[in-house]
């Protein structure tokens, strides 16, 4: 069931470590390290190091633009389908961490997480077999080399290791989908993917839990979590986003 009662834990690595291995996610508020958070999260935290996203930055900034307004996209204020981060990058990141500067002031910008884990292990064999096959998904930026990888990877013990989802790219073959008016643009995938897409959706809406971040909060999270944001309409509303392996 969907939830909004999200507690927010200890800013201590023991309390967020805990959280993590427990959840998937930690959401920490009156966080009081926001010049120092990339420090915090590699030096203190220990969770890795933070990777290099879309244009560059370490530290990418989450928040509206004018050209990103017929997007499904963090540049825009549009509502985001559910994804992981980076499905388009050789390497997936392994944590991402949302840094909220800005909260939009007006309803919306509710960030909703859930763990399909389970259903991804019970799979039929058809399915399976489908979504272990690599297939393209496209070129990373400022890279020369396609990303070719499976949507799902199971480790040997049947966990799932990595699922490249982003039902944008899956479907319209494009992470930043361009939307056309109110109506979707149109779908490409198969009709297979375009079952799992649906079905995705299905276990996200049904048993995700919500959480709208407060200024001056952090939200970390295994990245084998779908993701998903409503709409808003205030365009002060400010993230910073990390990408950490
Ligand atoms: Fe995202």
């Amino acid at each position: 069931m969907a939830s909004t009662n999200i507690e927010p834990v200890e800013t201590d690595r023991s309390a967020v470590h805990a959280a993590l291995s427990q959840n998937g996610f930690a959401y920490v508020e009156s966080f009081s390290d926001m010049d120092d958070c990339q420090d915090y999260l590699t030096t203190y935290l220990g969770l890795g190091q933070t990777m290099e996203q879309p244009g560059g930055h370490h530290a990418y900034e989450v928040r509206a633009r004018p050209d990103g307004d017929a997007q499904s996209s963090s540049r825009s204020t549009n509502e985001l389908n559910p994804h992981v981060e980076g499905v388009n990058y050789p390497d997936l990141p392994r944590y991402v961490a949302l840094l909220c500067v800005r909260q939009a002031r007006s309803d919306g910008g509710t960030t909703m997480l859930s763990n399909v884990e389970e259903r991804l292990r019970n799979l039929d064999a058809d399915l399976r077999r489908d979504l272990t096959t690599p297939r393209d998904f496209g070129l990373p930026p400022n890279a020369d080399e396609r990303t070719i990888a499976p949507i799902v990877e199971f480790d040997d013990d049947g966990g799932v290791r990595h699922f490249r989802y982003s039902e944008n790219q899956l479907l319209y073959g494009d992470t930043h989908a361009v939307l056309h008016g109110s109506a979707s643009p149109p779908i490409l995938a198969k009709p297979w993917l375009r079952a799992f897409c649906r079905e995705v959706r299905k276990w996200h809406e049904t048993s995700h839990i919500q959480i709208r971040m407060h200024d001056r909060s952090l939200l970390i999270f295994d990245n084998r979590l779908l993701h998903s944001r409503t709409r808003f309409t205030d365009r002060a509303r400010v993230l910073i986003r990390f990408w950490i392996r």
